[in-house]
């Protein structure tokens, strides 16, 4: 099937209680790990692509990338998405160039432009078969082109979010409850320690989802900053020459609840980015000698595939739902 957008998809997500993956692509090895994945999971799923991802990879190169893999993989519906669409001239160029979804990133400006600008894209995409996700709220953490210090960031007030939704038009709602982008999403301080010595991160603000809900009731809820930082490719990386000390990520458990409710869509990029990186340090440290780039990313796009299934099967609860 041709790529599509997510309106049927977080339909069906939010009836059956299960989210759809978002996962972020920047280059072929990852496309074909998460879309290898899904075929064989029989799971829908969220191709997105960051303005880093285009400025690194070009928007014609993942535009056929994503192509191919949805020619490869014909049983599942598959959606390419912009990942912080930061102005309506991104928004715009992914509109025209291919997309079936784009988020408008305006959460850090004020309420009444993050409005403006959100509703003037919606306008754009609506008219063209595209759908818009916004944002209200800001994460903590780190992306590429924003980073937003922990005293910056807010929780979403729920008190916003139907004005928000009526006057921008928008076709899902990222919210902020506690997720947070980037590997190192908590510091030390704001963690206590498990017996096992390991960092446990505040719980999410599970009260301010439900909050929203109660205001927004059948409306698709998406959460950025949820990859979960497997400590095992953490250790990956750690024991062969990196240093990523106290990475820590939302726990699976967390994500688990948060779709079997309203939330549709749930983000995830770092866990992608550390299981490659921990799998090609380790490739090189077995194999010092080794100079394919087919050698060492074949591992890597099989550890891709692995962390994917058990995302799709065992946190967003999406497998089976194609
Ligand atoms: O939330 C952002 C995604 O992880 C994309 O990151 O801007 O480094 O491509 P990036
Ligand atoms: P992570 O950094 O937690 O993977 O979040 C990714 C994300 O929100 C992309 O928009
Ligand atoms: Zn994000």
């Amino acid at each position: 099937m041709p790529l599509v957008t997510s309106a049927e998809m977080f339909k069906k997500a939010y009836n059956g209680g299960y989210a759809v993956g978002a996962f972020n692509v920047n280059n072929m090895e990852i496309v074909q790990g998460i879309t290898e994945a899904c075929r064989e999971e029989r799971a829908p799923v969220i191709l997105q692509v960051s303005k880093g991802a285009r400025a690194y990879a070009n928007h014609t190169y993942l535009v056929k990338l994503v192509e191919a893999a949805v020619a490869e993989c014909p049983e599942i519906p598959v959606v390419l998405h912009l990942d912080h669409g930061d102005s309506f001239e991104t928004c715009k160029s992914c509109i025209d160039g291919g997309f079936t979804s784009v988020m408008i990133d305006a959460s850090s400006k004020p309420f009444a432009e993050n409005i403006e600008i959100t509703k003037k894209v919606v306008e754009y995409a609506h008219d063209r078969g595209v759908v818009v996700e916004a944002e209200l709220g800001a994460l903590a953490g780190i992306e590429d082109e924003v980073q937003v210090a922990a005293e910056d960031s807010h929780y979403t007030r729920p008190e916003e979010v139907e004005e928000f939704v009526s006057k921008t038009g928008c076709d899902s709602l990222a919210i902020a409850i506690g997720t947070s982008h980037g590997a190192y999403k908590f510091t030390a301080e704001q963690c206590t320690r498990n017996e096992k010595g390991e960092l446990v991160p505040p719980p999410l603000r599970f009260d301010i989802l439900k909050e929203v809900v109660k205001r927004l009731p059948g409306f698709p809820i998406v959460l950025h900053g949820s990859s979960s930082v497997p400590q095992a490719y953490v250790q990956m990386v750690n024991a062969n020459g990196g240093k990523m000390p106290d990475a820590v990520g939302i726990p699976e458990s967390e994500l688990r609840e948060a779709a079997r409710s309203a939330v549709c869509k749930i983000n995830i990029d770092s866990d992608l980015r550390l299981a490659m990186t921990g799998t090609i340090r380790q490739y090189f440290a077995e194999h010092p000698d080794h100079f394919d780039p087919r050698q060492y990313l074949k591992p890597a796009r099989a550890n891709i595939k692995e962390l994917v299934r058990h995302k799709l099967v065992d946190v967003l609860g999406c497998a089976g739902k194609a």
